[in-house]
């Protein structure tokens, strides 16, 4: 694999300072690792299924415990937080589709998309509920 196959380090400027989320989006950044590691090693189609599954499956159940977290602390954005969740529960849903259908989808696009997207997310759309409750903190 190329260049950008580096490991998926974890940094600090991703915490959101809550212990149980953090813990569980490191749990995502290992999962994508553990991917990318199966993909390396040319793992047969069996395991990198049952990594994708049990992605897909933590993901969702990360996501509704971040909901609940958002709904607790009265998150007044939590509606728009909801809809990028579900943006991408069906993103994920397609490109995994692509990926078992067409020979063109890689799992390298498959990796990067993951990547990208957690990054993303993480600092940009996290950031808002941390934020949030260190201002109703003060
Ligand atoms: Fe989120």
């Amino acid at each position: 694999m190329g260049a950008n196959m580096d490991s998926n380090d974890w940094k600090d400027e991703y915490n959101v300072n809550h212990e149980i989320i953090d813990a569980q989006h490191k749990k995502l950044f290992d999962m994508i690792n553990d991917l990318k590691k199966a993909i390396d090693a040319k793992s047969g189609s069996d395991v990198i299924d049952s990594i994708m599954k049990e992605m897909s499956d933590y993901t969702f159940y990360h996501f509704s415990f971040e909901e609940s977290y958002m709904e607790q602390i009265r998150f007044p954005q939590l509606a728009e937080h909801k809809e990028y969740h579900e943006n991408l529960k069906k993103r994920l849903y397609d490109i995994f589709n692509q990926f078992y259908t067409d020979q063109n989808t890689s799992c390298c696009e498959v990796l990067q998309f993951l990547e990208n997207w957690w990054k993303k997310h993480i600092l940009e759309k996290d950031r808002c509920y941390y934020e949030f409750i260190e201002s109703v903190r003060k």
